[in-house]
């Protein structure tokens, strides 16, 4: 597998980030999500006049990362169109959760432009998390 570096999966995520669909909120968001066989999906978030319908760049990514035949994921990068990189929120978190590489999957959150990069894992965002395992356990 030729994976991609950080570099590459950052620019993936805000080359996605152009395609942000924020008229509400302004903040446009991209993401970057690697399949355990070097995939690069990519999506941005999509708002809407009911605000609460609103879907993040992370989860439109897993979604349609599933839909394309991928289940398994080695990384995550999120490029906001602000100065700090974007974490996910905790929503996104948990979608993010439900996959086998669980809390070892690593996210790589980025800002608008610059090397300002923020690694760390789904296991640093979401500590003591509730996931498919946690149903077979009783
Ligand atoms: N948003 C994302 O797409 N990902 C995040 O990690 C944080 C928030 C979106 C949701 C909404 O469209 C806008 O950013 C403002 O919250």
């Amino acid at each position: 597998m030729n994976r991609p570096s950080p570099a590459e999966l950052v620019a993936a995520a805000r080359a996605a980030r152009d395609r942000a669909y924020a008229p509400y909120s302004g903040f446009r968001v991209g993401a970057a999500l690697l399949t355990e066989h070097g995939d690069v999906v990519t999506a941005a978030n999509v708002e809407n006049a009911s605000y609460g319908l609103s879907i993040c760049a992370e989860r439109s990514a897993v979604m349609a990362a599933v839909a394309a035949g991928s289940r398994s994921f080695l990384a995550i990068a999120v490029a906001g169109n602000g100065p700090d990189p974007v974490t996910p929120c905790g929503a996104c978190r948990q979608v993010l959760r439900e996959f086998p590489t669980g809390t070892e999957l690593e996210v790589l959150c980025a800002g608008e432009s610059g090397d300002a990069l923020l690694t760390t894992t789904l296991g640093a965002l979401l500590p003591d998390s509730f996931g498919p395992e946690s149903l077979r356990e009783s």
